[in-house]
């Protein structure tokens, strides 16, 4: 374990000055900053988001600017487990978080037992799809509400 730990500060010492100079992801940061909300579907890994989404946001959020500041995101996530990627979903709200981004509170989108709900890689379940729907309008909203906004430090 301390070797590992070691390991890891000797990594990030000789990795960070190189780290510091690139400019990465410039389409994905350009996309999210022209964006006006961003929607976020995941599935759930070992209690949490995919590492591949949350590195993404990591880079993402590397750079002069930060593109998710102030902007509207909503999470939905679908997986066979009961608790359709709550664990992951609430992870993503942390890291949001830090970012500065709003995510939207409700209607959350939970699709528990989703190997039930499609057909042929088809939504067939009314129930989410109506859900799904109720999110997208409340995404709208809230998206218009912060557009409207005074920063605090304005
Ligand atoms: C290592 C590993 C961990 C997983 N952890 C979770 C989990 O915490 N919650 C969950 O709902 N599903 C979990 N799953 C299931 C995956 O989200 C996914 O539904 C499943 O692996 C099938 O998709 P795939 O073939 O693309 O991996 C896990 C799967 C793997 C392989």
């Amino acid at each position: 374990m301390k070797m590992i730990s070691i390991l890891l500060a000797l990594m990030f010492a000789v990795a960070a000055p190189a780290w510091a100079q690139v400019q990465p992801f410039p389409e994905l940061r350009a996309s999210i900053a022209e964006a006006d909300a961003v929607l976020i579907a995941t599935p759930e890994y070992t209690y949490s988001a995919p590492v591949a989404l949350e590195n993404a946001l990591d880079w993402a959020s590397r750079g002069n600017t930060q593109p998710f500041d102030g902007k509207a995101v909503a999470i939905m996530g679908a997986a066979a487990s009961t608790l359709g990627t709550a664990r992951a979903q609430y992870h993503l709200r942390q890291i949001l978080v830090s970012l500065n981004a709003h995510p939207l509170n409700q209607p959350e989108v939970f699709v528990a037992r989703a190997n039930e709900r499609f057909e042929n890689g088809q939504l067939t379940d009314e129930t989410t799809r109506k859900l799904i729907a109720d999110q997208l309008i409340a995404l709208k909203a809230w998206t218009a509400c912060l557009s409207t906004r005074v920063a605090p430090n304005q």
